[in-house]
């Protein structure tokens, strides 16, 4: 029973990468230090995160079968995520970013070709067999659909006894009206700093102040807010903070607060409390911004 897995349902894209020591000239015709095929998506990343750290874990999200899809399941395989629950869509693409990792100063600029693909819908999340999960983690993106899993979740939940129910967390990452709705589900709910920024906030404490009232009743608020940290407003009103932990060198931050949801939740379903959790996310996170890619954060 106790190998039950941690369940991320979201993107999963082909980061087409490009590494250079600097940023290159828009028009210009540059060489960059390497270049490399990496699995993307924010739930994507964190279940190579949480593969990582040891747990077990499974993706859900849609693939459309070909070339790309091949690598996608190929490399989430390489890394021990299960990805019975993928959704196989008939029509659309699937998603492809194109990425320029700055290896001087770590930054990550991505243009995501973002396709027609369908979403998961809430009919497919419907056959998921939720008594295998002890954690489901959602990306805000279809919110009016996830908003349905969410309470399908919800629903099972008030049938278990308190020890059988399934943890939520929910990430409102871009700052769009739709994904606003989905503040009001989960147990925590990270919020970006972009969102934040869109809502007027100039910090964590600012942002977590200012929208805590949309979560639901129990749950915490985190944001991570880069160089300067995570932190956390839960029920009690206290807020928690962590610094960073900067690596000697920051070269790759692509996926870095995909790092630190998926340590916060690997934390957090393991027992320990919401400092601890939030510790743990700053530093798995900031050594990840010190390495390309996520080989070698555990
Ligand atoms: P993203 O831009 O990928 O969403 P964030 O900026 O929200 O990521 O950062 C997530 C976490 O990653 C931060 O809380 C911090 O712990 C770590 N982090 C990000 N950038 C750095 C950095 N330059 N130095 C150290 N840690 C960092
Ligand atoms: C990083 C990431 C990339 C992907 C993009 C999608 O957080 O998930 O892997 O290209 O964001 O928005």
């Amino acid at each position: 029973m106790e190998n039950k897995q941690i369940l991320c349902v979201g993107l999963v894209v082909l980061d087409i990468i490009n590494v250079v020591d600097k940023y290159p000239e828009e028009d210009s015709d540059s060489r960059c230090l390497s270049q490399r095929w990496q699995r993307g998506g924010n739930a994507s990343n964190s279940c190579t995160v949480l593969s990582l750290l040891g747990a077990p874990c499974a993706f859900m999200g849609s693939l459309a079968p070909g070339h790309a899809a091949d690598f996608l399941v190929a490399d989430f395989r390489r890394r021990g995520v299960d990805v019975s629950q993928v959704a196989w869509q008939s029509k659309g693409e699937t998603p492809c970013s194109c990425c320029i990792v700055n290896s001087s100063n770590g930054s990550r600029t991505i243009v995501l070709y973002d396709t027609n693909l369908p979403d998961v819908s809430a009919t497919d999340f419907a056959k998921v067999d939720l008594t295998r999960f002890k954690w489901i983690h959602i990306e805000g993106r279809n919110a009016s659909e996830q908003v349905k899993m969410l309470q399908r979740i919800q629903q099972h939940n008030s049938q278990q006894p308190p020890g059988q129910r399934i943890r939520v967390s929910v990430e409102v990452e871009k700052p769009r009206e739709e994904l606003y709705q989905l503040f009001g589900y989960g147990d925590v709910v990270f919020v970006s700093k972009d969102v934040a920024r869109h809502f007027g906030f100039q910090s964590a404490v600012e942002a977590l102040k200012g929208l805590y009232g949309r979560v639901q009743k129990g749950a915490t608020l985190i944001c991570a807010w880069a160089e300067q940290g995570a932190d956390a407003l839960g029920p009690d009103g206290k807020v928690l903070h962590s610094d960073a932990f900067p690596p000697p060198r920051v070269v790759d931050t692509l996926g870095a607060g995909d790092t630190f949801n998926a340590s916060i939740i690997f934390s957090l379903a393991q027992g320990k409390t919401m400092q601890e959790a939030l510790r743990f996310g700053c530093q798995v996170a900031g050594k990840k911004c010190g390495l390309q890619g996520f080989d070698g954060i555990a």
